[in-house]
């Protein structure tokens, strides 16, 4: 870093027009874009609290109750961070747990709360989440169909 500062100053090259440097100019405009790139990146991303699945039609012709229940699973599954590991819909990092977007037709219910109970590791168990919110989240999982 303090080279860099420097280099003005030990730089001895008469040379100082830009389109003469190259090597200079072309890592100037490529930091340039990689700082633009990474900013868009950034920005686009969306939060990893966020959960924006569409409800399956089953559920909403199953009517409000269910609807309600599918939602507030979906805000359960937003808050404990499965999207670390896990993609859902649009939302959540690639790995290093399977695509969950349609779980509820690979695994049943019962199956899902066993995984969330004894999982295999990476991924930490979940048993000790209040029971409203184990429950949601699991019957949220396995209406993903
Ligand atoms: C630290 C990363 C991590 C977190 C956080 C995590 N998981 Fe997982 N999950 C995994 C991995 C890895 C597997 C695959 C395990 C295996 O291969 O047996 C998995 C498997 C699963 C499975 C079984 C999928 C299948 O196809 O067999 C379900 C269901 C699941 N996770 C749900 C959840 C839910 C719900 C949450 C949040 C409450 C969550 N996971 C949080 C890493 C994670």
């Amino acid at each position: 870093m303090i080279l860099l500062f420097l280099l003005p100053f030990y730089d001895r090259g008469p040379e100082r027009r830009p389109e003469r440097r190259p090597i200079a100019m072309f890592t100037l405009v490529f930091v340039f874009f990689a700082m633009a790139y990474l900013t868009y990146l950034g920005t686009s991303a969306g939060s990893p609290e966020v959960q924006t699945i569409k409800p399956p039609a089953a559920v909403v012709a199953s009517g409000k109750g269910v609807l309600a229940e599918f939602y507030a699973g979906r805000n359960a599954v937003a808050q404990s961070g499965c999207e670390a590991c896990h993609t859902i819909g649009d939302d959540g990092n690639p790995g290093p747990g399977p695509n969950l977007t349609h779980i509820g037709s690979r695994i049943p219910l019962l199956g899902i709360e066993r995984t969330l109970v004894n999982p295999t590791a990476p991924m930490p168990s979940f048993k000790n989440l209040p029971p409203q919110q184990f429950t949601a989240i699991a019957e949220f999982l396995s209406d993903l169909k």
